[in-house]
């Protein structure tokens, strides 16, 4: 949804009203393609801040935004401290900030990450290899009843309660360290391996990532941070492709909407976008691709 994206971004060359030049933030910059198109659309005075956790992501964008490096920047972090390392850089807020959730095609692909469900690799799931708590590990200490609910919560898994019962079973009896032995455990609890053309253990490796990796919390924060971060009429952009995710950008996004008190902003979408017949066609990713965008109002003296 690259064009929806920066035409909500709206990214500009030229100076603002202090005379510094427009700044954006890409919070998942991933391998820097949308960031390319905001450092081109914003050329030749546009600077950029990408931020990535996985440092892998962050060598591939440095490569392809290396002949913008005299404006763009970019930093290994968490988007929940965006604030913090803005401030390290110097900068209280941005024009313009895009948030595109998820995980990247690099991190799917690498069995060695453990997200794939395809090819075999470790329990590990983590977006930064170095935060402390890998898949294994999350499985060795979590409750029960703590990954039937997320199994639920967040992988939309109805058969929740068995899945997490087998999974764990097999785990305590060292016979799941990696991710096909996983998969096998969710279609041993499910009794099949496919529903609806898609793998059966689709919801359960989603929900597991997304505890390794503490997305929604994630998100939660930097939604909490959202008003300070936008300078007046900076608009913010977030792309999601889960429910839960989107749930939580609607409902913040809604309540800053009807804010009293300033820092005021507007919705620039009533309703979640979508995309196109055409752009899922090309990319099926993009199928449950749900586009929100709001923007701080200008101050009015
Ligand atoms: C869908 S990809 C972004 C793709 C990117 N827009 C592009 O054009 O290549 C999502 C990226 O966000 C990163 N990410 C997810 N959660 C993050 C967080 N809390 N803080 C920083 N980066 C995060 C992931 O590591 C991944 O590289």
């Amino acid at each position: 949804m690259l064009d929806e994206v920066l035409g909500h971004l709206d990214p500009r060359l030229g100076v603002g009203e202090d005379g510094e030049a427009h700044v954006y933030v890409d919070a998942t910059v991933g391998l820097g393609g949308h960031a390319e198109a905001i450092l081109e659309r914003s050329s030749p005075d546009g600077r950029l801040v990408g931020v990535d956790r996985d440092p892998a992501a962050l060598a591939l964008a440095a490569e392809r935004l290396a002949r913008f490096k005299d404006r763009c920047v970019l930093v290994h972090g968490d988007f929940s401290e965006l604030r913090a390392l803005l401030a390290a850089r110097g900068l209280r807020a941005v024009d313009g900030l895009l948030c595109d959730l998820g995980v990247s095609s690099l991190q799917l692909d690498d069995a060695a990450r453990g997200f794939s469900l395809r090819a075999d690799g470790p329990l590990d799931m983590r977006m930064d290899p170095s935060s402390p708590r890998d898949a294994a590990s999350v499985l060795d200490t979590i409750r029960e009843a703590d990954l039937v609910d997320a199994l639920g919560r967040l992988g939309g898994e109805r058969f929740a309660g068995r899945v997490a019962r087998v999974v764990l079973e097999r785990r305590r009896a060292g016979r799941l360290s990696t991710t096909g032995a996983l998969r096998d455990a969710v279609h041993a609890a499910l009794g099949r391996s496919r529903a609806g053309g898609i793998d059966a253990a689709t919801r359960a490796f989603q929900a597991l990532r997304m505890i390794v990796n503490h997305e929604l919390e994630a998100l939660g924060a930097l939604l909490a941070e959202l008003p300070g971060l936008l300078r007046p009429g900076g608009r913010a952009v977030f792309l999601s492709f889960h429910s839960g995710e989107d749930r939580l950008v609607k409902h913040a996004l809604r309540g800053l909407a009807q804010r009293e008190e300033p820092p005021r902003l507007r919705l620039l979408t009533r309703r979640a976008q979508r995309p196109s017949d055409a752009e899922t066609a090309v990319n099926p990713r993009a199928r449950s691709a749900k586009l929100r965008a709001i923007e701080r109002l200008a101050e009015v003296a």
